[in-house]
């Protein structure tokens, strides 16, 4: 009898001098919460500090002003049992919730319950089951954390809608099918792997942003990220581990102009709908080089992890029975050869022989991206100046590389294609940049006994063209100026005339053309510090190439206000 009336007679005095009790928030949802979870009472809540649930409770990490719980983080409490809904629902203003680590079972609770969820750690427990879908409609959600459980089935496609969500990790469970076409922009965690996730990765903005590590062990999964193309044919594969921002029917419906017709193909640009430009090269049918379409596959992904700042990277490729398609970025300031020849109008006439200084710096930026394939084991195969292109920093940068033999070198040919082989080619186009002459290869074959004279030769005419031409700074020059030009002359004459060896074993290596290069550089610098302006500056061209800009001088007629004269001045 005294068991029963206790209640009766203690409460309404509790309610008299303990009015917070009675009102203190969510108390009673969360002993029940304890109740139903916490088995081995590793929690210390007890009915009567529940006055201080939020200041002494742990666990509770944060409340309202009124005394709801705001945060309830309980990790590594071994709490087990089932999670309902129903013992959540009560508290109603939770902002962030986190079981992290314990051994809860049973289904993910129905989370709508609480509308006002911004993050929620689920993590390392046992839930099995689905993801309930009804979490797409929790509106401010940015953190889902529901990583190493045995959840099943598919991720919800309602996901996508969440307008906010920042965080999703469900790695490690049994999730199926295919990933949902996720594009929120906030999106920046993704964790995805050790699923059984199979299809296409979806080709989005969002997702292209992650990396293998965000979608590994998941065997049926196929998509650029994971460096797995979906299928032999039928699709634009992209390389270099990011996905694209177009599609095969975006670059088919691009409006096309014809860039240049090589013994590889044709090379187009494309202009895409949404403004997006790329350079797409269309190999020459029948299609020389790897012959199956497994080879080329190969071929492609081998090409495509090629990334060096003076390479013009190849993002992507496409094959069908008929159709071979290379895309790469698109270079807007055109061609080495296009630099000296003029574009277009007069492409075999004999264009001018560039500065020294723009001779060494497209040097050293064509004999370092050498220098990368090589060491890469890897062999350019076409060097030639339409396949260095003008970078936006005027840098230059190696196009058409690795692609198929081409067998253009008159002297010598080559049985096969090899480093040496991209070294002669070097010794070429540094000769085209000296002499401004095209095709060099017949003018090297009657020149061949002597370079140096016939080069000399092919300077000399230009140098008398701009003295005659109205600009007193070419007449001007000093003697110095003259000795240094000469000095530097000297050296490309004899980085050119070594690689032109007849003796592919003699010419020197990409490591040893770059080394002269820079050291022929260096000297200039110094030299002309010291005499122009009486003191000497520190040369530090060995390690960063100037700028284009630094021998902007030279830029040929194509480009020319007048103060960019071709005449050389100092
Ligand atoms: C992956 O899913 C397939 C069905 O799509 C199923 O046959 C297979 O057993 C699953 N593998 C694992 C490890 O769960
Ligand atoms: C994804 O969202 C971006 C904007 O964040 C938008 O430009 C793009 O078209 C959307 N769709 C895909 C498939 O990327
Ligand atoms: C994936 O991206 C992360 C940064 O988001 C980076 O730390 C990691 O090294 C990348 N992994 C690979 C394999 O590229
Ligand atoms: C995803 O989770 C796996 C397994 O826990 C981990 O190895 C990987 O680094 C994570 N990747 C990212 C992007 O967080
Ligand atoms: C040639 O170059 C000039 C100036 O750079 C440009 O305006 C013109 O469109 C180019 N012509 C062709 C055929 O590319
Ligand atoms: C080179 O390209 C950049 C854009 O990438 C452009 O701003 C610049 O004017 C171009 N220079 C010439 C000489 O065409
Ligand atoms: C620099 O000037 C000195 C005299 O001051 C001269 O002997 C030397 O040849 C000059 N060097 C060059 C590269 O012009």
């Amino acid at each position: 009898m005294a068991l029963l009336l206790r209640p009766i007679v203690l409460f309404p005095l509790l309610f008299i001098f303990f009015p917070d009790f009675v009102f203190s928030g969510d108390a009673d949802a969360l002993l029940a919460l304890k109740s139903a979870l916490d088995a081995h009472d590793r929690l210390p809540w007890r009915r009567d500090t529940s006055s201080e649930l939020c200041t002494r409770w742990p666990g509770v990490k944060q409340c309202s002003g009124d005394g709801r719980v705001l945060k309830l983080v309980l990790e590594f409490l071994d709490l087990n049992g089932i999670l309902a809904a129903g013992l959540l629902s009560p508290l109603d203003q939770i902002r962030v919730l986190s079981f992290k680590s314990n051994s809860l079972s049973g289904d993910i609770p129905d989370l709508s319950v609480l509308p006002n969820l911004k993050s929620v750690y689920l993590n390392e427990n046992r839930f099995s089951g689905r993801i309930p879908a009804s979490i797409s409609s929790i509106h401010r959600l940015k953190t889902v954390v529901l990583a190493g459980n045995q959840l099943s089935g598919h991720i919800p496609p309602a996901i996508t809608t969440l307008p906010r969500l920042y965080s999703l990790q469900l790695q490690n469970n049994r999730l199926i099918g295919t990933i949902p076409p996720l594009n929120q922009s906030t999106l920046r965690v993704l964790n995805l792997t050790g699923n059984n996730l199979s299809g296409e990765i979806p080709i989005t903005r969002a997702l292209s942003q992650f990396n293998s590590s965000s979608f590994l062990n998941n065997p049926k999964l196929c998509g650029a990220q994971i460096g797995r193309p979906c299928s032999e044919n039928g699709k634009l594969i992209f390389l270099g581990g990011v996905a694209g921002l177009y599609s095969l029917e975006d670059l088919l419906k691009a409006s096309a102009e014809t860039l240049g017709r090589g013994t590889a193909g044709s090379t187009y640009k494309a202009v895409m709908d949404t403004g997006f430009i790329v350079t797409v090269k269309r190999l020459r049918e029948p299609a020389a080089g790897p012959s199956t379409a497994e080879e080329f596959r190969r071929r492609m992904e081998e090409v495509g992890r090629l990334r060096h700042p003076n390479l013009v990277p190849l993002r992507a490729y496409f094959q069908a029975k008929e159709e071979r398609l290379l895309v790469y970025d698109y270079f807007p300031n055109g061609s080495l050869f296009s630099l000296i020849h003029g574009n277009g109008s007069h492409p075999t006439g004999a264009g001018k022989p560039l500065h020294w200084t723009s001779c060494l710096k497209i040097a050293e930026d064509v004999a370092t991206g050498l220098l990368y394939l090589h060491q890469a084991g890897e062999v350019h195969r076409n060097l030639k100046s339409s396949n260095v292109l003008l970078g936006p920093d005027f840098e230059s940068c190696l196009t058409d590389f690795c692609l198929l033999p081409a067998p253009e070198c008159r002297l010598p040919r080559p049985s096969s294609f090899t480093p040496p082989s991209d070294i002669y080619s070097f010794g070429i186009l540094l000769l085209e940049l000296l002499t401004g002459k095209t095709p060099v290869h017949d003018l090297v074959d009657h020149h061949i006994a002597d370079i140096p004279s016939w080069v000399r030769a092919a300077r000399e005419d230009e140098k008398e063209a701009s003295a005659s031409a109205d600009d007193p700074s070419a007449s001007s020059a000093s003697v110095g100026t003259q000795t240094t030009a000469e000095s530097k002359l000297a050296a490309l004459l004899a980085i050119s005339t070594a690689c032109l060896a007849a003796a592919a074993e003699t010419r020197p290596t990409a490591t040893e053309v770059v080394r002269m290069i820079r050291e022929a550089r260096a000297e200039g610098v110094a030299s002309v510090s010291s005499n122009s302006s009486g003191r000497v500056v520190e040369d530090n061209s060995g390690h960063s190439p100037g700028r284009w800009s630094d021998a902007v001088q030279s830029l040929p007629r194509e480009y020319g206000s007048e103060h960019l004269s071709f005449a050389e001045r100092d």
